[in-house]
């Protein structure tokens, strides 16, 4: 058996990921989510302990097992993912953002079950805070922050775009008009643009993709 060798390239340092969807409750029975596995953010919390990180996985529902050696904090909204984050950001040297956060959510809450009434219902929705931008305004204690971008158009446009609105110091762009990547598969390619380099990784399996992730992250922490 052939066992990669893995560089400690993270001993001592504190790594935190948030994964998975959020789901923002409607009423007592019903929810408004995405598709996303939270594969990606699985993945990179492994390689984070693979490389001798401390790592945080602040974890929305998912179908995946902890990997071992990781602390898992499970959310279901993304009130709960900010709110969590924001207390592990701080004692943190590295935070990725690989949560597909809901953009909104019900402006109320019901308290019971809605009722089927007429033939359309208008739901109001609100923005939710954006929790990796909150990270990367952190005036003290700042960690070195990297964000996702899954896009279907316009992928480096929009992930420069992203970069550099959010202040992040890294993004992962995803192409995910592209079959067989992204979004709930176990394959991925990468983009990754910092604000003085541009690195492509060719699609693979989401845990070696990883740990290429985390080794271009410690490479920018020196
Ligand atoms: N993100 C976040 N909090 C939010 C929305 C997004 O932390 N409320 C993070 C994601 O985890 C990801 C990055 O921001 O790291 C980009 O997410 P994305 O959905 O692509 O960007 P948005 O700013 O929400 O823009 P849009 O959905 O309109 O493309
Ligand atoms: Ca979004």
């Amino acid at each position: 058996v052939c066992t990669p060798t893995v560089q400690p390239l993270l001993a001592g340092k504190t790594l935190t990921i948030t994964a998975g969807p959020t789901r923002e409750a409607l009423d007592p029975v019903r929810y408004i989510s995405n598709h996303s596995s939270g594969k990606m953010g699985y993945a990179l919390a492994a390689a984070g302990v693979a490389m001798g990180a401390t790592v945080n996985l602040i974890s929305g529902p998912v179908n995946l097992p902890t990997p071992v050696g990781v602390t898992r904090i499970n959310v279901q909204s993304a009130q709960q993912m900010h709110q969590q984050a924001l207390a592990l950001a701080p004692s943190s040297d590295i935070f990725i953002g690989c949560a597909a956060v809901a953009d909104y959510r019900a402006a109320d809450i019901a308290e019971q079950k809605m009722k089927k009434q007429g033939d359309e219902l208008t739901l109001t929705l609100v923005k939710n805070p954006d929790i990796i931008a909150d990270v990367a305004a952190l005036s003290e204690n700042r960690p070195f922050t990297v964000g996702f971008a899954a896009e279907t158009q316009d992928v480096a446009t929009y992930a420069q775009g992203k970069l550099k609105n959010k202040k992040l110091d890294m993004i992962c762009a995803n192409d995910v008009s592209v079959q067989g990547q992204g979004f709930n598969s176990d394959n991925n390619a990468l983009t990754l643009f910092s604000h003085d380099s541009t690195q492509s990784i060719a699609l693979m399996k989401k845990d070696k993709l990883a740990l290429t992730v985390i080794e271009a992250i410690a490479t920018k922490l020196v």
